[in-house]
């Protein structure tokens, strides 16, 4: 399916879509983290806003890619997905922490014997009583109410830090570990996506060295796992700490293709996605610390926006390609948001959102060499029930950069669940094929 307003439909976007759709690579999970929380490193950390990597893995093949870019590289499946395939790759990841998560698991070529003994060291120092720094925080305590799982748990976090290691790829993965036990060492619920919830409780709670030791056990299985799936001698996957709108660590004409997906501009705060994590790892030290990283972050939220002036930004040259739809929606959105409860910015998100990523389409359009190929896994928008034809927009900005065109392969619907949502408008997600 093409959605309308698409300027050529190419081929290979029709025939690649084709191939997807039919018999055994018809998962409806393609867009979604769940297949990968079965797979051998990429379960690491259930990211998610991920996608499914053998789908990656077979769009690259598919493709006959040999280097790959992801400008929202999250937690690495493009780079993994990548390196099954053997093509090179190069992630960009703005958020510090989700960097460094993508990073870790991209250490998996370590050996699993020293992660083995390395953990003995971490499990023997980190049970010995000694005084912890514990985060004055509020939510630290009601997600960690028995005091002494939270100084084991702390313990552990101290030791991490601390622990020499011979292979520095083997402390970023104890680093991981750890990352990885912050939740199932506490009672408290997790949404859906990545936001904790600790007035909700789960049922099953983990004591931290237990969870640290058997965690720590199947990640060194997953190294050995995969060295056997996918080789020792593969493709350099890379991944950069940087800001997508500008991609300044990817050489020109780099990439033949590009497998991403944005932040959605469904006011989902990345922002708040570690936050638990990242208090207990000292980071931050609560909500407040947060403010500079939203400013890191491509707009898709109103936390993001703050006092940031959409209206001139809706006037700037690189929104013309679609300024005049975009106008009607933001004047709709900015009218409704004073007759509802919240009185929500959606207007300058959704100017914000299409701003920066017309900044982003720039800089793949520098990075990807003539003729690249380029799919985004994406879903429109609909804001207090005002909708967003987000493909269409994200296509033309793409086309004004200078790629050659765009089309629209649906996946799924979203939203469907009218009862438990503010708006009742369906939303899709799907991909987004844009040639260049
Ligand atoms: C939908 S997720 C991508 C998930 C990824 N495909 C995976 O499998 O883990 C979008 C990512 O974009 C990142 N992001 C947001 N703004 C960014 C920016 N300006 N530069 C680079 N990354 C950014 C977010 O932190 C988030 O991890």
């Amino acid at each position: 399916m093409t959605a309308a307003g698409a300027r050529t439909e190419p081929d290979w976007a029709l025939a690649t879509h084709e191939y997807f759709l039919g018999g055994e690579r018809n998962r409806g999970n393609s867009t979604t983290f769940v297949d990968n929380m079965k797979l051998p490193v990429h379960r690491w950390y259930r990211y998610s806003a991920g996608y499914s990597s053998t789908w990656a893995a077979e769009l690259i093949r598919h493709w006959g890619a040999s280097r790959v870019v992801d400008p929202f590289a999250g937690s690495g499946t493009t780079l993994l997905a990548a390196q099954e395939v053997g093509a090179e790759s190069l992630g960009v990841e703005v958020h510090p922490t989700v960097a460094r998560i993508a990073q870790a698991k991209l250490g998996w070529q370590a050996d699993p014997e020293e992660l083995r003994v390395s953990v003995e060291r971490v499990l023997a120092q980190a049970r010995m009583d000694r005084p912890v720094k514990v985060p004055d925080s509020p939510l630290v305590a009601k997600c960690y109410p028995d005091d002494s799982a939270l100084r084991s748990l702390l313990r552990l976090r101290d030791t991490v830090n601390e622990i020499e290691t011979q292979d520095g790829r083997i402390r970023e993965i104890l680093w991981l570990i750890f990352v990885s036990i912050v939740r199932p060492t506490s009672p408290a619920g997790t949404a859906q996506w990545q936001y904790v919830l600790p007035n909700k409780t789960k049922s099953r709670v983990l004591e931290p060295f237990d969870a640290f030791s058997k965690t720590a056990e199947m990640f060194a299985e997953d190294m050995e796992m995969r060295r056997f799936l996918v080789g020792g001698d593969v493709a350099q996957a890379s991944l950069l700490s940087e800001d997508a709108r500008r991609l300044d660590g990817v050489p020109d004409n780099w990439a033949d293709v590009v497998i991403t997906s944005p932040p959605y501009a469904n006011n989902y705060d990345y922002a708040d996605a570690l936050r638990l994590e990242q208090i207990v790892l000292g980071e931050i030290e609560g909500w407040k610390d947060l403010r500079g990283l939203r400013k890191t972050l491509v707009k898709s939220a109103t936390q993001n926006v703050g006092n940031w002036n959409s209206r001139e930004a809706l006037e700037s040259d690189i929104l013309a390609p679609i300024r005049r739809e975009l106008t009607v929606v933001y004047d709709s959105l900015d009218e409704v948001r004073k007759t509802r409860g919240g009185n929500k910015s959606y207007h300058a998100m959704l100017a914000g959102y299409f701003y920066d990523n017309a900044k982003v389409f720039v800089a793949l359009r520098r990075v990807c060499a003539v003729g690249a190929k380029v799919c985004y896994v994406v879903g429109d928008s609909a804001p207090y029930g005002v909708h967003a034809p987000v493909e269409k927009w994200l296509g033309d900005l793409a086309v004004a950069s200078g790629f050659k065109s765009w089309s629209f392969s649906k996946v799924r619907d979203r939203n469907t669940k009218w009862k438990n949502r503010k708006h009742d408008h369906p939303l899709h997600e799907g991909y987004l094929w844009i040639e260049g």
